[in-house]
């Protein structure tokens, strides 16, 4: 085990000097503008919080901070940079004493374009086998297994290509990983992956960015209810209009 490195983040901030105008965005988002001093764990973070909360503002930002593409990869990923919310510019990052061996961020939206990329130049990790040719959930799955130990890995919505199997068995690779020194910030709909028990949860909402345990997410408490009381609740969300 090489925990000691960990973790190769630290913390996040709003550099203090920075002259920023929080009627814009990104700074408009009430989760950037109360971000304070963000503290990561140093095995695996997950941002939660309702869509537009500001989780992939954040996670995208701390990638390119970190010099990752926006678009997503590894560093050996060099291509036309997409539009990048400039809050990036205005993080101060507190680092650990050592750099991560490997670093890789996945953004959801553009994942087929950098398996196609890392492909082509056969570079990297999951790079050279036809990852483009495979389905999203294989793709994937080939790339975390390519993960290599002693890393630092920003994913955004990894679930949307994992089936709850592969979830499960997504959850079995990251615990792997986390013990052989890699650290993880995850952003997440996912009440499986949530469950990981090594970890830190920050709740992106209207008021900022709250740590919650696990059973007090809504992606746990609704699920739970739902799976419970699936007759029940359907009857309650789908009225029939001709019903009398
Ligand atoms: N270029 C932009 N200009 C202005 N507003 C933007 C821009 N890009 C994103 N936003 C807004 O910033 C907010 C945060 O978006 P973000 O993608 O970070 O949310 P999220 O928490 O990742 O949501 P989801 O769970 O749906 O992925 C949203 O309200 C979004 O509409
Ligand atoms: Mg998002």
């Amino acid at each position: 085990m090489t925990l000691a490195f960990k973790p190769y983040l630290r913390e996040i901030s709003l550099d203090p000097k920075a002259q920023i105008d929080y009627d814009r965005y990104p700074f408009s988002i009430p989760a950037v503008r109360e971000l304070g001093v963000m503290t990561l764990h140093r095995d695996v973070t997950f941002f939660v919080g309702e869509n537009g909360a500001g989780k992939s503002t954040v996670l995208e930002a701390i990638a390119v901070a970190m010099g990752l593409p926006a678009e997503g990869g590894n560093r050996n990923v060099y291509r036309q940079q997409q539009e990048v919310s400039p809050l990036h510019g205005y993080l101060k990052l507190v680092k650990g004493f050592r750099q991560p061996r490997a670093s890789y961020f996945l953004r959801a939206e553009s994942l087929f374009n950098v398996f196609s990329y890392l492909d082509e130049i056969k570079v990297g990790p999951g790079s050279g086998a036809g990852l483009h040719r495979r389905s999203h959930g294989e793709a994937f799955m080939d790339l975390m297994l390519n993960f290599r130990e002693d890393g630092l890995y920003l994913l955004d919505e990894p679930e949307a290509a994992l089936s709850p199997s592969r979830q499960l068995a997504a959850l079995t690779v990251m615990h792997q990983l986390v013990q052989e020194g890699s650290q993880f910030i995850i952003a997440t709909h996912s009440p499986i992956l949530l469950s990981y028990p090594n970890a830190k949860i920050l709740c992106f909402d209207e008021s900022g960015i709250m740590e919650v345990a696990y059973a007090d997410t809504e992606h746990y408490a609704v699920t739970r209810d739902f799976l419970n009381n699936h007759e029940r609740r359907l009857q309650q969300l789908l009225v029939d209009e001709d019903a009398d």
